[in-house]
């Protein structure tokens, strides 16, 4: 039987998280907790909150720590396929986010395991994201170039159209970097401290950054 999941994958904007999560989830069945995901349901769903976090991330900011804690606090509550553990992807992206993580998961008898961090140079991540394409209704990621679907322009599994990101251009990138280097690095020295950590070289192939996850997580 494989084991239960509890885990956070950590990177920079274009690192991989997006492309890697889906293997998690058909090997271990956890929920996969995506915040950007979950902020862009909100945009498309046209609520307050919607509105409030789409100029913050089309401007490559982050949004309220309170607003991230609560989300994820009533997915771990609500979402059933979080019995079978969880993948964080994009939170904590914080400190204070991962103090608040912390008490939650204290609180919930639910124990981190694994901080996976997908390790990437800036200067590769520029032609990963403006190259990427995304089918908004899954969260599936695919590249013009490096990870093109079978079909142009379509979902591979709905065949419905993929789009870009609006934040997904050079200017608000830059933002994104700043923003990961200063409120989200001090984040992975966080969970190296607690020997949680692990650190992935993610500049190598989809492929090969799996099976290197694969082995981390054994
Ligand atoms: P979010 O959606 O989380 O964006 P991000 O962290 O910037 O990460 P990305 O989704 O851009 O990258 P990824 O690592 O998933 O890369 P992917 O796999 O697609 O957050 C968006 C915004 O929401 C934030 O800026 C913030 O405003 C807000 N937000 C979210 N969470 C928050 C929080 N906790 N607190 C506050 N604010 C929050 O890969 C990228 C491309 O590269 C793809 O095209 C892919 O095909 C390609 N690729 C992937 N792997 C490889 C490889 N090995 N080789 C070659 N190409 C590859």
């Amino acid at each position: 039987m494989v084991e239960q999941l509890r885990m956070i994958l950590i990177g920079p904007p274009g690192s991989g998280k997006g492309t890697q999560a889906p293997n998690l989830v058909s090997k271990y069945h956890s929920c996969h907790l995506a915040t950007g995901d979950m902020l862009r349901g909100q945009i498309k769903a046209g609520t307050e909150l919607g509105k409030k976090a789409k100029a913050i991330m089309d401007q490559g900011g982050l949004v309220s720590d309170d607003i991230m804690v609560g989300m994820i606090a009533h997915e771990l509550d609500n979402n059933p396929e979080c019995e079978n553990g969880f993948i964080l992807d994009g939170f904590p992206r914080t400190i204070a986010q991962a103090e608040a993580l912390d008490k939650m998961l204290a609180e919930r008898k639910m124990p981190l395991k694994n901080v996976v961090e997908l390790q990437v140079p800036d200067e590769r991540l520029v032609s990963r994201i403006t190259g990427r394409l995304i089918h908004p209704a899954s969260g599936r990621s695919y590249h013009k170039e490096f990870n093109p679907p079978k079909e142009d322009m379509k979902d591979d599994i709905t065949g419905e159209p993929l789009v870009q990101r609006s934040d997904d251009n050079v200017e608000a990138l830059k933002k994104r970097l700043i923003a990961y280097h200063e409120q989200t690095e001090p984040v992975v020295a966080y969970y190296k401290n607690k020997g949680v950590w692990t650190g992935i070289d993610a500049t190598k192939t989809p492929a090969q950054v799996w099976e290197d996850i694969s082995a981390a997580l054994v």
